[in-house]
């Protein structure tokens, strides 16, 4: 099957894509049509935390779909009861109810809708560089101009503010402000960390404001930073929480996590027909305990520092600054990243780009100590050769 011209044909080609057709994954790795093996740094965009095809979430899956696929939540169901009770436990404190949805875009527009309900105002803070989704509201919060300007005019009285500034912020969070959004790493901005200092001068702003504070961790939930959530390295507790990627083993699923400062939200104010369907809930609930069972926080804080440790031993010219959060890392190359991640893939290992010149990588947090030798051996070698010869 070509199956690349049929895509390219009928798809509405909105995406760039790169010249690779996956078949098949297990892990840490996936195959291409030609049977070809890649280290897999990219995880479906930071979603297979549990790894590929996990065993545990594929027998899930399996039992749940000859049972029942669908149920609204005009019912009750027990996958979603048991769904429901395992964020509960791994959430961080406070937040202990949960609406379910069906990615990351739809938590964040959920989120903002809840954050306007419970306060009654409508003034969001975002931060630059920041990345909430492409729908109406959540590209509201998102930054970049080139993804924002050729929808205008947008929802109204979003402000964006320079990340990690808290005196900024301090200035942008008024008595209007229904809410801060901000993530606790930026992925798409470039994988920045925020400093504790600032997230606790964000908290401490909303709560003398009356503010509301959305953490999106979508990118950075379900173990990738080293922590179950990222914000537990601040200290820092959300009112509401955005998450979605890492959460079902891959099985597309949101959840927006509430404080119960957020209070009452009106019925049926927000709704979503295949939200906490029997499916996602039944392959959320393997994956979180899996996640659970094997620690993968703590390996994700250990593998990572590994890696990051390697790669700053490499000691490249090419590269500007190496950053991150446990199995979330940022190379910032002095030279464009395209290229290099294209050098990348013909030595059989899959990354991300993050804005123009920086490589991410966000491996399942199953992936081996050898497997990451072998994506620095990569990249050394990439590095290695002549700027001309990884150009296209
Ligand atoms: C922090 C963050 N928020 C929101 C989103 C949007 O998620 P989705 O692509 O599932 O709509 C992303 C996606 O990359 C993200 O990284």
């Amino acid at each position: 099957m070509d199956l690349k011209r049929i895509e390219d044909q009928f798809s509405v080609g909105i995406y760039q894509k790169r010249d690779l057709s996956i078949v098949r994954g297990q892990g840490a790795r996936v195959w291409d049509e030609a049977g070809r093996e890649y280290i897999d740094c990219v995880a479906g965009v930071g979603v297979a935390n549990v790894g590929h095809c996990n065993p545990a979430v594929v027998r899930a899956i399996q039992e749940q779909a000859a049972r029942l696929i669908t149920c609204n939540e005009l019912f009750y169901n027990d996958a979603r009861a048991r769904c429901l009770e395992r964020l509960d436990r791994i959430t961080p404190e406070g937040i202990d109810r949960f609406f379910l949805c069906n990615s990351g875009t739809e938590a964040v527009e959920g989120a903002i809708k809840f954050a306007r309900m419970a306060t009654g105002r409508k003034r969001v803070v975002a931060a630059m560089r920041g990345y909430h989704g492409k729908t109406l509201g959540s590209l509201s919060a998102t930054w970049d101009k080139k993804y924002r300007e050729p929808f205008a005019p947008l929802v109204p009285d979003f402000a964006h503010v320079p990340y990690n500034n808290a005196a900024e912020f301090d200035k942008a969070i008024d008595q209007q402000t229904a809410a801060v959004i901000l993530e606790p790493v930026q992925g798409e901005g470039g994988v920045r960390p925020a400093s504790p200092e600032f997230f606790q001068a964000v908290r401490k702003a909303c709560d003398d404001r009356g503010a509301l504070l959305i953490l999106d961790e979508i990118q950075t939930g379900f173990g990738r930073t080293g922590r179950m959530f990222a914000c537990e390295h601040f200290g820092v507790l959300p009112d509401i929480l955005t998450m979605a990627k890492g959460i079902a083993g891959g099985i597309p699923m949101g959840a927006i996590g509430i404080d119960r400062r957020v209070g009452e939200l009106e019925k049926q104010s927000h709704t979503s027909t295949f939200g906490g369907n029997p499916l996602a809930c039944a392959a959320a609930v393997a994956t979180l305990d899996f996640l659970v069972q094997q620690d993968l926080p703590r390996q994700s804080a250990e593998k990572g520092a590994y890696f990051m440790g390697r790669l700053r031993d490499m000691g490249s010219p090419r590269i500007r600054e190496i950053r991150g959060l446990g199995l979330m890392i940022g190379i910032e190359l002095k030279e464009k990243a395209g290229p290099i991640a294209q050098a990348m893939l013909r030595e059989g290992v899959l990354v991300l780009l993050a804005g123009t010149t920086v490589l991410r990588f966000l491996p399942p947090l199953v992936i081996t100590r050898e497997e990451i030798d072998t994506v620095v051996s990569a990249l050394a070698r990439v590095l290695a050769a002549p700027p001309a010869s990884t150009a296209e």
